[in-house]
């Protein structure tokens, strides 16, 4: 009996396609807009103790700034923003909702930047973390990010203050 056929491929080989089409969530990065603003305060407000207020985020978007969205299957899964100032590109924030975390999408995001950042020809990405943020400080560190410094008391915390980490990433020229 012949094999069924669709556009040449096989019935197992199509419902096989379909299957990881189905299964392989897709992300997608892209320019925030000013109308994510809901689903990223949403974000915001489940990652910090002290979250941006959404003033801080519409600040954001003038020349000196970029603003990154990572979506899954259409919804947005993270953002990053990010300052340019001469040579130097400040990342101010990175975030993925909990519901998303530990998929790649920090670190996809982090790539992202850092080519963006090349290819404008930067020179260096410096950032803060706070102490006690492992997560975020072994993503850094392994993209290749190193410590430079620390802030003392850079960050409010529950019981008063908490220092910085200083880490930066210098790019290729
Ligand atoms: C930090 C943050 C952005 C990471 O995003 P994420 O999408 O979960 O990260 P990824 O899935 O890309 O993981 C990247 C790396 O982070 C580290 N990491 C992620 N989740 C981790 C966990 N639960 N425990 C330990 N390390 C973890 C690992 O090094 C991981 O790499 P690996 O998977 O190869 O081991 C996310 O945890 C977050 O939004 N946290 C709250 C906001 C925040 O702290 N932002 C940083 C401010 S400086």
């Amino acid at each position: 009996m012949a094999k069924a056929e669709i556009g040449g491929q096989s019935m197992m080989q199509a419902i096989g396609d379909s299957c990881s089409a189905v299964s392989e969530p897709e992300l997608e990065i892209r320019p925030l807009e000013s109308g994510d603003l809901p689903e990223v305060m949403n974000i915001e407000l489940q990652g910090y103790s002290h979250p941006w207020t959404e003033g801080i985020f519409q600040d954001c978007f003038k020349p000196g700034y970029r603003l990154w969205g990572v979506d899954e299957d259409g919804v947005l899964a993270g953002y990053a923003v990010v300052s340019y100032v001469l040579d130097e590109v400040h990342l101010l924030n990175l975030c993925v909702h909990p519901g998303f975390r530990g998929r790649g999408v920090g670190r996809l995001l982090l790539r992202h930047l850092v080519k963006e950042a090349s290819r404008e020809d930067m020179n260096q990405i410096i950032l803060e973390v706070r102490l006690s943020n492992n997560i975020a400080s072994k993503l850094y560190r392994s993209e290749g990010f190193e410590e430079i410094g620390r802030r003392r008391r850079y960050y409010p915390a529950a019981s008063g203050w908490e220092d910085a980490r200083v880490m930066a990433l210098l790019l290729q020229p």
